[in-house]
């Protein structure tokens, strides 16, 4: 299929008059595809049963005309009025016992039974009508899943489904009470239909009940997908069905959702709600990327990509020249294979007025429009060349939703952020220009050179057992602190010293910690002197086969070991007991590239990254300057450049060069 770039495009908003010139421009601009109606329930569904697809139908038509394919929304991210007057309790309630309101969107309880029969009539009259439309290439079901429902839902339904997937969980209400250690505080159960969600407390909740709640909320909007993806699945066999994921939000498990998917697809903000500079954002925008391509381990869409200021009631940075076509650059360069912007023109009506999109208000084409169709021109044969293509990181980072969760609802040290620590080690390789794969805690690592899983807080044998064959055979796996901390259901492990089921294969033991809270401790690496943050594991070296890579050079503990290193079968098992400063992080990773053997690219310049897809036949190398000065590279012999710059060696400002190779 060659669809490499498209729009989502919301005509409802705009006179019908005006369709024909939005279609030329898309046309002209050189779109293949347009996604719509993802928000139109209450327009396509205007009371119970009565149904309005001739607008619709009419906009499928014209973009048909002018050769443009079409991905179908369902619309169960905005459920109508009429719907919530029909049955109230479709409105979430919030811990507090709170209802919310009608009037944004997402403001329904997905475990709710009349919502459901709703979503189940819509969409099947919906796919039937559409299954095999030859304009409609895809679906995409609902929109961002789990966005806006931070507090969950904790309505009577909810508590029901909650009770019931204990009950599937656990079998018996004695296991139940195990598993949670509800001996303390006199929090036995005597029946499921006793247990409650975590609603507001005058206390702490029972972390092991609150870490089945974030799994079972996962479960629910898992359910949520498969009942949309099987009636469509059911009418529209052979189109593709994705989700538009939002990198690491955590309310649903990307992994398992990524099971019910063709491809994975994400929303990509490089500057959404104006989170930072070029010092972290490039960085962070890499990370959510690779996360995506990890969520199936292959290439994905991007169905909402930035094309313009952000903002709903205030608005972030207008975009520099360059930078919307190096945004959706760096997403090619870590495996999207389509691009497709939000939004075609910013809204005049309704929450996202500022929200901008390629056209401005007034539907004249400016330096969006021309920056991106000029893209389009450069770059769609290269899409076609490299579809399908992956990176090939020789290294990978383990992110679990488990230790997420599990770090959130305990943090040990108040500033203790499992995003942001992940996101800390992230950017050390990102700093040297080191490819990585981001993968989940069941993925197949045996491939890689070298894994790092941080926060490994829960341990179970299973994982544990998989992390000393990985090591055996050959890898090097670098653990850190916390790691072995807790048993799976959130209960402390205490059959031995820390790190647990982990001491054996990173030949220590940690009798002592100290959570440090807003202090730090020095650590010295060789000459390198750098500081600890967060978190001090009192590491006792105890196996033969264990050194000291670093060590602790301020308090009490000063001497004491705070990196190691364990030679465990064919393999390297480091340990990191805090979370170490910049210098320090790239210390490690100088001694790991260099102690595996594997290549070490130039560390870049500020603001430059590289990234490279593998075809069976070629390399591609991407070289984006996210930095507002222009930047001098030097590419080794050999290497084409893909659009005969006339300087390869010269980037621009906010430009990027791609050049390839046969291998
Ligand atoms: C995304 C969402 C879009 C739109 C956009 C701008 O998160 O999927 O529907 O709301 O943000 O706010």
């Amino acid at each position: 299929m060659s669809l490499f770039y498209g729009v989502d495009y919301y005509p409802e908003h705009w006179p019908v008059e005006r369709w024909d010139t939005d279609i030329r421009l898309m046309k002209e601009m050189g779109l293949d595809v347009v996604r719509l109606a993802e928000f139109s329930w209450s327009l396509l569904e205007t009371d119970e049963g009565r149904f309005n697809f001739a607008w619709l139908d009419d906009v499928i038509d014209r973009l048909q005309t002018a050769g443009i394919k079409v991905i179908l929304g369902t619309p169960s991210a905005a459920p109508p009025a009429w719907l919530i007057a029909k049955d109230p309790t479709i409105l979430p309630m919030n811990s507090e016992g709170k209802r919310s309101a009608f009037g944004g969107r997402h403001h329904a309880c997905q475990t709710n039974e009349t919502l459901r029969e709703a979503i189940r009539s819509y969409v099947t009259t919906f796919a039937k009508k559409y299954g095999d439309h030859p304009n409609v290439v895809g679906w995409q079901i609902d929109n961002e899943l789990g966005n806006s429902h931070h507090d969950l839902c904790h309505c009577p339904s909810c508590t029901k489904a909650f009770q019931a997937w204990l009950e599937k969980r656990y079998g018996t209400i004695e296991e139940l009470n195990a598993n949670w250690g509800t001996a303390f505080w006199s929090q036995d159960y005597n029946a499921f239909d006793q247990v409650d969600t975590p609603k507001w407390l005058v206390t702490a909740h029972n972390p092991s009940q609150v870490l089945d709640w974030r799994r079972f909320h996962s479960d629910v909007i898992l359910d949520f997908h498969r009942l949309q993806y099987d009636i469509i699945r059911e009418h529209s066999g052979d189109r593709f069905i994705t989700h538009n994921m939002m990198g690491f939000a955590d309310t649903v498990n990307y992994y398992e959702l990524g099971e019910q998917l063709d491809f994975a697809s994400h929303d990509q903000y490089p500057s959404g709600f104006f989170r930072g500079t070029v010092d972290n954002i490039p960085a962070l925008m890499a990370a959510e990327l690779d996360m995506i391509r990890g969520t199936k381990q292959a290439p994905f869409w991007i169905m909402e990509q930035q094309s313009g200021i952000t903002g709903w009631n205030v608005m972030g940075r207008l975009p520099k020249p360059g930078q919307l076509a190096l945004w959706s650059m760096q997403a090619v360069a870590r495996g999207a294979d389509a691009i497709v912007y939000f939004r075609w023109r910013v809204a005049a009506i309704g929450t996202e007025q500022y929200w901008h999109g390629i056209l401005p208000h007034s539907g004249i084409p400016g330096r969006n429009y021309e920056e991106l169709k000029e893209l389009i021109a450069k770059t769609k044969g290269l899409l076609g060349d490299i579809h399908g293509s992956m990176p090939k990181p020789q290294a990978a980072m383990i992110f679990s939703y488990e230790q997420k969760h599990a770090i959130g609802i305990q943090p040990n040290n108040p500033d203790l952020n499992y995003q942001a620590h992940f996101q800390k080690i992230y950017n050390a390789f990102y700093r040297k220009q080191i490819q990585l794969d981001i993968i989940g805690d069941h993925a197949e690592i045996a491939d890689y050179a070298l894994v790092v899983a941080p926060l490994q807080y829960l341990m179970w044998p299973e994982l544990a057992d998989k992390y000393r064959s990985y090591v055996a055979n050959g890898g090097t796996l670098v653990l850190d602190m916390r790691a072995g901390v807790k048993h799976r259901n959130n209960i402390n492990y205490s059959a031995g010293a820390l790190p647990g089921l982990l001491a054996d294969l990173l030949g220590i033991s940690i009798p002592e910690y100290d959570p440090l809270l807003k202090d730090s401790v020095s650590i010295l690496w060789d000459d390198v002197r750098g500081e600890g943050r967060l978190w001090a594991d009192l590491v006792s070296v105890d196996a033969d086969s264990c050194r000291t890579l670093a060590t602790y050079a301020s308090d009490f503990y000063s001497g004491t070991a705070a990196v190691t290193v364990n030679s465990y079968g064919k393999g390297k098992a480091v340990y990191v007991g805090s979370e170490l400063d910049d210098r320090l992080y790239d210390r490690l990773i100088e001694e790991l590239m260099a102690s595996n053997g594997l290549n070490m690219p130039d560390g870049g310049l500020r603001g430059l990254e590289r990234t490279e897809r593998q075809t069976d036949e070629k390399r591609y190398l991407f070289v984006l300057n996210h930095d507002g000065e222009a930047k001098t590279i030097a590419i080794d012999d050999g290497w084409q450049s893909s659009f005969d710059e006339q300087n390869p060696e010269e980037i621009a400002p906010y430009g990027y060069h791609i050049y390839s190779i046969d291998k």
